[in-house]
């Protein structure tokens, strides 16, 4: 349990650098009074331009990964029947979701964590991950609403991993629902948006 604590709080203190609020600073503005004040990918790409948007990209993902090579490298694995979860990896990349929607050094207001956790769930299972990113992309470029396609992804990812060739184990769904479901709550707003037909589209 010491593990998972430390596991969980190092995400969570990694995950607080929010790229998109590091990036505003230097381009000398604050992306949370911009746009859709959200401090994540999609709003940097909206306000600040597509440079400023590639260094979010890498941050965002770059953070992921470390945070779950620190949870892996806690190394705590948990059994259920003939299958294995890296409850370290999980914890880790929890914490960083968080982190990011949340951060401590930034007043708690973050952005959606989509981009941190598809990074977490890549580290996880590629497979299911790159599944899902086809998924949101298809959404994304059929309808131009990246809010709906993230919202639709995160579903749809959750849905899959139900699919037992992959083996997963409860531990794995409880962590899964609750990252699924710190994406989905930072999303009420486009949800309100999307259902009064006045959600941004998006323009590259
Ligand atoms: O991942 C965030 C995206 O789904 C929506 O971002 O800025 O349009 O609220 P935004």
């Amino acid at each position: 349990i010491l593990k998972i604590l430390t596991a969980l709080s190092s995400g969570y203190l990694l995950g607080s650098l929010n790229t998109a609020v590091i990036v505003g600073r230097i381009y000398g503005t604050d992306i949370r009074n911009h746009g859709s004040k959200s401090a994540g990918l999609t709003n940097t790409l909206r306000v600040l331009g597509k440079p400023a948007a590639g260094l979010v990209l890498a941050g965002d993902i770059l953070k992921g990964i470390i945070a779950c090579l620190i949870g892996i490298q806690l190394g705590v694995y948990v059994y259920a029947g003939e299958t294995t979860s890296n409850l370290g990896l999980l914890a880790a990349g929890a914490g960083a979701v968080m982190g990011h929607n949340w951060p401590i050094y930034f007043g708690f207001k973050g952005g959606k964590g989509a981009l941190t956790a598809a990074a977490v769930m890549f580290m996880f299972n590629w497979v299911m991950a790159l599944i899902s990113l086809g998924f949101f992309v298809t959404i994304v470029a059929l309808t131009r609403y990246v809010s709906l396609g993230t919202i639709s992804a995160t579903v749809f990812f959750v849905a899959i991993s139900f699919i037992p060739a992959f083996g997963n184990t409860l531990y794995f769904y409880i962590v899964a629902s609750l990252m699924a479901f710190m994406v989905i709550f930072k999303h009420r707003e486009n949800i309100q948006r999307l259902l009064s037909g006045s959600e941004n589209k998006l323009t590259l």
